[in-house]
């Protein structure tokens, strides 16, 4: 883990609200696996912002600028303005200078070969799924991604997952891309389809929640990886605390998400309490 003073390579509006966001970031590449995330904090007129968490969507190396300069490595992460801090982020330039720590948590187990993968991504959280993508493909093929999306808007990266090879199936709830429906309806049937699969799922809780449910009916193996609030990113608050699968009122057992996870293999979650 490290805590870089860095600058902004670009930060490109992708779609309406959202970015994608390129940081120098030396050891990157070497160092990050598929599903951490990293803690930015921006400056701006002095106005100091907590540090906000976000999962890396992919990382890279630039070839020098000119001859006898070092390579740069970057870290790419794709956000959406939600609030203060992803609003001032979206007015980043190239050359500002940004902090950045990381790279932080538990990443996707990618090492199983058992059963093809399936990736399913809701709106934001495709993001960790980019990498994990990139990681799996040299690994196995084929792989599939289903993701879903409020509207059109929402699905983000789609021709990127395609030119790494990855069959993507999208499902929104106006019909505006893709089918119109859900995502879980797509996974119940390809897991109809590919009985042996194994599922790396991100996005929102409910989402996230039905995902489990009929993994849990189809008996294959699921990660998730959770997008719990967060204000330290390095297990120090217990600010971002999930109950743990022998939570009990009388007997509380709880995982932080930024130590612990974000990934978790769901099955050692509680799914039965409310995890909002
Ligand atoms: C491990 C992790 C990875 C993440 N990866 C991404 C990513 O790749 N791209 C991305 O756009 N966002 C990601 N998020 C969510 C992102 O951190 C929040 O959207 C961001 O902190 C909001 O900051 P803000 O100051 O703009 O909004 P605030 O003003 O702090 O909040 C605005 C609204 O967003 C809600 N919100 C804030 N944080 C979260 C959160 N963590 N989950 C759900 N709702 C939240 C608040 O409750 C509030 O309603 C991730 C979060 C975590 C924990
Ligand atoms: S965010 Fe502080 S302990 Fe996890």
């Amino acid at each position: 883990m490290n805590d870089l003073q860095t600058s902004v390579l670009y930060n490109r509006e992708i779609a309406p609200g959202y970015y994608r966001l390129g940081l120098l970031a030396p050891g990157y590449p070497e160092q990050a696996v598929p599903g951490q995330f990293v803690m930015v904090q921006i400056q701006s007129q002095n106005d100091p912002l907590l540090r906000r968490p976000f999962g890396i969507f992919n990382v890279g190396t630039l070839p020098p600028l000119c001859s006898g300069l070092p390579e740069r490595d970057y870290v790419e992460l794709v956000y959406k303005v939600v609030g203060r801090g992803t609003r001032l982020m979206s007015a980043l330039q190239e050359g500002d200078a940004v902090r950045l720590l990381g790279p932080l948590g538990q990443g996707f187990d990618c090492n199983t070969t058992a059963g093809p993968p399936l990736l399913v991504g809701g709106g934001i959280g495709v993001v960790p799924l980019f990498m994990l993508a990139c990681n799996l493909v040299k690994q196995t093929q084929p792989v599939r991604l289903l993701m879903g999306g409020r509207r059109c808007d929402d699905v983000l990266a789609v021709t990127e997952f395609e030119r790494l090879g990855v069959e993507t199936y999208v499902a929104t709830d106006d019909g505006s891309l893709g089918e119109q429906g859900l995502v879980t309806q797509v996974l119940e049937r390809k897991l109809k389809k590919y009985p042996t699969a194994r599922v790396y799922a991100c996005g929102p809780m409910p989402m996230l929640k039905a995902v489990h449910d009929i993994c849990v009916r189809h008996e294959v193996a699921l990660q998730v990886s959770l997008e719990a609030l967060m204000a330290c990113g390095i297990g120090a608050c217990l600010g971002c605390v999930v109950p743990g699968r022998r939570h009990r009122s009388d007997q509380p057992d709880y995982r932080c998400t930024c130590k612990q996870g974000p990934v978790f293999d769901a099955r050692d979650l509680s799914w039965e309490v409310d995890h909002d």
